[in-house]
């Protein structure tokens, strides 16, 4: 008997309360020791977009919105007449969240410890930047961003009070529009989105 074992606490990490929690809260992309994709983007951008996560090709590429959802936000953006380029560009969670079937990586939704982890990071991206406006893209975005679940259907195109009073405007994820099946309502959608960007040129020089 080790002494250990004779004390009680056998095959306990002998760890500080807080880092014995971790391994809950954690990600598993960051434990696997993946690089996080950061945001993108001038930092004196007045108009900051916040997505999801990054998917399979940003975790490869390390740019957020590089992948079908990006490329489809890209053409939203154009027809809204927003600059991308312009804008500050980066996602609540930091890590693409998935499960291996096969060669396939498959997307999985973060949950409410994914986006309490990387609440801070995307706190600092927000101070630093500074936007005059933030767009809320989904509802893992609006839910990092507000603090509490909304219903992003009800509230699209609506402006909200976020952290420090900062305007957050809220619209659908683009990867929603690229998931509908019927045609017809897939380009209704998308003009939805669209107009829902162009409303946040109303907030913004
Ligand atoms: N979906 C997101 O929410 N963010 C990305 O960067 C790519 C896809």
């Amino acid at each position: 008997e080790t002494p250990a074992e004779a004390r009680g606490d056998a095959g306990r990490a002998r760890r500080p309360a807080d880092h014995a929690a971790l391994p809950e809260v954690i990600p598993a992309a960051w434990a696997e020791g993946r690089a996080p994709v950061l945001g993108e983007g001038p930092l004196d951008a007045a108009l900051m977009l916040v997505g999801e996560q990054p998917g399979d090709e940003e975790d490869r590429g390390g740019r957020p919105f590089i992948g079908p959802a990006g490329r489809l936000l890209d053409r939203a953006l154009v027809e809204a007449g927003i600059d991308r380029a312009a804008c500050y560009v980066t996602n609540a969670v930091k890590h693409f969240k998935y499960v291996q079937r096969g060669p396939r990586r498959l997307h999985q939704t973060p949950d409410a410890g994914d986006i309490a982890h990387y609440r801070p990071f995307l706190m600092r991206e927000i101070v630093h930047v500074a936007p005059g406006l933030l767009v809320a893209m989904g509802a893992t975005a609006a839910q990092a961003l507000l603090g509490r679940k909304v219903g992003i259907m009800k509230l699209r195109g609506q402006v909200l009070s976020g952290p420090g009073g900062m305007p957050i405007l809220l619209t659908v994820h683009p990867s929603f529009l690229l998931r509908l099946p019927d045609p017809e309502a897939k380009r209704a959608e998308y003009a939805h989105f669209v107009q829902d960007l162009g409303a946040a040129l109303r907030w913004v020089p």
